[in-house]
């Protein structure tokens, strides 16, 4: 089998979610047993939109403990937290030196957060895209485990890369998206909309003890949308929850009564939060472990922080010496 090197990264924007465990966590825990593989907190990319900073240890701190908890390994993959690697920031002001402008300001994120913070619009959520360029092209990473929104960014680093080479020499690799095969967890509350960090209400956290999982999904909006043939996007989203978290012949029994009009939405999300309390169980076991002793973290951080610095410090000069330092 071909050897790629995948980076891949999480915010800190909040609680990791079920929607990060099945639509991109579970996918990393399989690259790792096949490839080098990165992960990376992306703590610099978390400043983007306002933000209190008192909460930012605790969550790198609990982002990192709950993806090893998921199954990470930091003794196979190279787990760390961007802010300990300077090189990314290093890299990604090379990189704005050649990125154009309008491509930026035409970035379908950007236009769609600059909307949401119309009042505090900071160059570095124009840039984000910029920041993340570096941190994949400072390992040199050929493949990228992406959500679809991610696409449009991922394409903006292979110009760089491409660009980059042309103007200073070969150097990068243009990295090649992975396109998660997960289906998108959607939120809670309005199943229109993509479960995220920054919409807690609507958002099953991977930590959630199993009474608050019951009525979070007791909630779930189930009757909004299209009338007639077509499956309501809320229950939709249920059945998607179940196909992640329960075995298939579970998913076809629901399918069964839903095809037959003998569904209760009731069974449907008793079903749904039951098997998401078994799939999260074992995770939670394993985060409680890994966060009863304090220095854990720390640990893991420092030793990521090393082990992806090696690296780092050789690309950061490579690319220094061809752009003339
Ligand atoms: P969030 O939007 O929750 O802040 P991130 O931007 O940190 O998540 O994304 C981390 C990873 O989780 C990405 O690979 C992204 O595609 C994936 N992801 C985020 N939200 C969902 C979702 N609702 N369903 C499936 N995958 C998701
Ligand atoms: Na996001």
């Amino acid at each position: 089998m071909t050897q790629h090197v995948v980076f891949s990264g999480i915010q800190p924007s909040g609680m990791i979610h079920v929607g990060n465990l099945f639509g991109a966590i579970r996918n990393w825990v399989e690259l790792q047993s096949q490839h080098p593989c990165f992960f990376c907190i992306v703590d610099y990319h978390a400043i983007t939109v306002p933000y209190d900073p008192r909460e930012m240890p605790e969550r790198v701190r609990q982002a990192l403990l709950v993806n090893v908890a998921a199954g990470l390994d930091p003794e196979r993959s190279t787990i760390f937290v961007q802010s300990d690697v300077p090189e990314h920031t290093e890299l990604a002001w090379l990189l704005n030196c050649i990125t154009p402008l309008g491509q930026l300001q035409r970035m379908t994120q950007f236009k769609d957060k600059a909307r949401k913070h119309a009042e505090s619009v900071y160059a570095g959520l124009l840039n984000y895209p910029v920041l993340m360029a570096a941190d994949i092209l400072l390992y040199k990473a050929d493949r990228v485990p992406v959500g679809e929104d991610q696409v449009q960014h991922l394409e903006l680093t292979r110009d760089l890369a491409r660009k980059f080479n042309q103007l200073f020499g070969e150097t990068f690799p243009e990295p090649e998206p992975l396109l998660t095969q997960a289906a998108r967890i959607m939120s809670l509350d309005d199943p229109t909309r993509k479960m995220s960090k920054s919409e807690p209400e609507g958002a099953i956290s991977v930590l959630d003890p199993p009474e608050t999982i019951r009525d979070k999904v007791r909630r779930a909006v189930t009757d909004v949308g299209p009338r007639g043939d077509e499956m309501s996007p809320g229950v939709r989203n249920l059945f998607t929850l179940l196909e992640a978290a329960a075995p298939a012949e579970t998913c076809r029994h629901f399918l069964d009564h839903y095809r037959q009009g003998t569904l209760r939405y009731v069974d449907l999300k008793q079903a749904v939060a039951e098997s998401l309390i078994e799939v999260l169980r074992p995770i939670q076991a394993r985060y409680a472990e890994l966060a009863a002793r304090p220095e854990t973290a720390s640990e893991i951080a420092a030793a990521g922080a090393e082990r992806a610095r090696r690296v780092a410090r050789e690309v950061l000069q490579e690319a220094r010496e061809r752009m003339g330092f």
